[in-house]
């Protein structure tokens, strides 16, 4: 299998006094895995995510995804990166609250510059396979907790990225909406998607991610056998 993330002696210091956020990280991530992140507040989980996808710049080491060296990319080569290969899905999902759903779902196809009947097509179908459907005109204030994780998800699958990171994506929504999310990223991983997945919630760990990675004071460790 190919390598789809690839973090070499990665450090990342956000203040020059203080423990660094990230301590020489090593991390080596196959096309087509599932790898869940666990570790206690403050370990360093979202900036390890925020280093791969290039929305932070790590102090030394080398990150490469998809063969591209992120930590070399300038901030407009990154954007475009990441529209092509990254889905992203935050902890608090960051949708945009005067836009609809759909224009929602529609924002990284439109950046991409996807013609806008395909872009639509895209949308209808992800609006289907997330049964959101229904809620495709309605603005983000409006749905549940659980609808907008579905709407977070759709829009980090817009362009059909290679690479889904995800920061807590049952962190903010019930139970029966959390098993929803399980089953989908379960589901998207056995149709190829390369998942790495930040979270505090064991039922996620063990239903989406096959590899087991432990972050503690910056550091990563990982299960044997996980
Ligand atoms: N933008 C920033 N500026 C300064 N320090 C930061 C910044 N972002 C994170 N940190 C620090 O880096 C360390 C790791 O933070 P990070 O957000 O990666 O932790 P986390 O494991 O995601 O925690 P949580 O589980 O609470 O989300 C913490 O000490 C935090 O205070
Ligand atoms: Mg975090």
């Amino acid at each position: 299998m190919t390598e789809i993330i690839r973090l070499a002696g990665v450090r990342k210091a956000y203040e020059s006094a203080g423990p660094p956020a990230l301590d020489d990280v090593d991390l080596t991530v196959r096309a087509g895995e599932a790898v869940a992140v666990m570790g206690p507040s403050g370990s360093g989980k979202s900036t390890l995510l925020n280093v791969i996808a290039g929305l932070d710049r790590p102090t030394a080491g080398e990150i490469e995804v998809a063969g591209v060296r992120v930590d070399k990319l300038s901030e407009t080569g990154l954007a475009k990166f990441r529209r092509a290969h990254i889905g992203i899905i935050f902890q608090f999902f960051h949708l945009l609250d005067e836009m609809t759903v759909r224009d929602n779902i529609l924002l990284p196809g439109r950046l991409a510059g996807v013609r806008t009947a395909a872009a639509n097509k895209r949308a209808d179908e992800l609006l289907d396979r997330l049964g959101i459907r229904g809620k495709a005109d309605a603005y983000p204030a409006r749905l549940s907790g659980g609808q907008r994780q579905r709407v977070a998800i759709a829009r980090a699958l817009m362009n059909s990225p290679e690479l889904l990171l995800a920061d807590e994506p049952t962190g903010a929504v019930d139970q029966a909406a959390a098993q929803g999310v399980r089953d989908l990223l379960a589901e998207l991983n056995d149709g190829g998607l390369t998942l790495l997945l930040v979270t505090h919630d064991p039922a996620l760990a063990a239903d989406a991610g096959h590899r087991l990675i432990t972050m503690r004071d910056g550091r990563a460790t990982e299960a044997v056998n996980a």
